[in-house]
């Protein structure tokens, strides 16, 4: 169970203290509790605060305020090796897929245990082989990323993603660089690793649409706060904040 409470984030500008030199409150005071195997949305227009969330999960932002805390566990206190341990638990996944261009798809898949462990053992080529059927993928394993569409290195990254066995994945707009067919592929992944692992996905996307195909629950972000959350089917049928029917489609464009 991951359980963020009241985290809040500034940016302070640095390097120089002029007058117009304004703070970004990139969240408010969220809170949400994310269960263990559940497919989570989070979503928002462009700038709400939704990649800067995420990334308080994996600690690439630090709160400002407030507390991320996993299994019982404040990980905001982490550092040094309990804090690569933690993050070694949480794989995440981008809009650009995020994959390592000078290297084959098979040594993307195994960086994880490059980056682990300084090696790669043939246990883990022979894992990362597996992890590259299980996305349909095997017989790229020799290509470099240039040579596969868009929706086949979001597969990689996938692959590269399970890698190191993780309990939650972060998927920040992982199908917004894609058409409607790949992104409809890679959704179906997503939603059938989460069953045969169990592992807790944490969707981050500004479509409604990828939310009702694969989430369970849903949180809605405006301006760094969270104006709505609850069960997928509840948000869609009665939403109650006005940015959740702007984001559903349900106030004219041009009103
Ligand atoms: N490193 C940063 N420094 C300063 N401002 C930032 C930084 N990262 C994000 N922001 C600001 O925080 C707000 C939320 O950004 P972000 O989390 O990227 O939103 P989203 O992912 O929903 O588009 C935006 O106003 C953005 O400009
Ligand atoms: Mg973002």
């Amino acid at each position: 169970m991951i359980s963020i409470q009241h985290v809040s984030k500034t940016f302070s500008p640095v390097g120089h203290r002029g007058a117009d030199a304004t703070a970004v409150h990139a969240l408010n005071d969220i809170n949400l509790e994310i269960a263990d195997g559940d497919i989570f949305g989070i979503i928002g227009m462009s700038g709400a605060g939704k990649s800067t969330l995420v990334r308080t999960i994996n600690l690439l932002e630090r709160p400002t305020e407030g507390r991320v805390v996993v299994d019982g566990q404040d990980v905001t206190q982490l550092a040094g090796a309990d804090l690569r341990a933690y993050r070694r638990r949480v794989a995440m996944i981008f809009q650009n897929f995020g994959l390592l261009a000078q290297k084959t798809v098979l040594a993307n898949v195994c960086f994880p245990f490059l980056a682990a462990a300084g090696k790669v053992t043939e246990a883990d080529r022979e894992r990362a082989l597996g992890l590259l059927e299980r996305v349909g993928l095997k017989e790229k394993a020799n290509a470099y990323p240039s040579q596969l569409s868009g929706g086949q290195q979001q597969r990689v990254a996938i692959a590269r993603a399970l890698a190191c066995d993780p309990e939650v994945i972060l998927c920040d707009e992982a199908t917004s660089a894609l058409d409607p067919k790949s992104t409809n592929t890679i959704l179906k992944l997503l939603r059938d690793i989460n069953r045969e692992t169990h592992v807790t996905l944490v969707v981050i996307t500004h479509s409604m649409d990828v939310v009702e195909k694969i989430c369970k629950n849903v949180a809605v972000l405006e301006n760094g706060r969270v104006v709505e959350q609850g069960p997928v089917e509840r948000v869609f049928e009665a939403p109650s904040a006005q940015a959740t029917r702007v984001l559903l489609g349900r106030v004219d464009w041009d009103a």
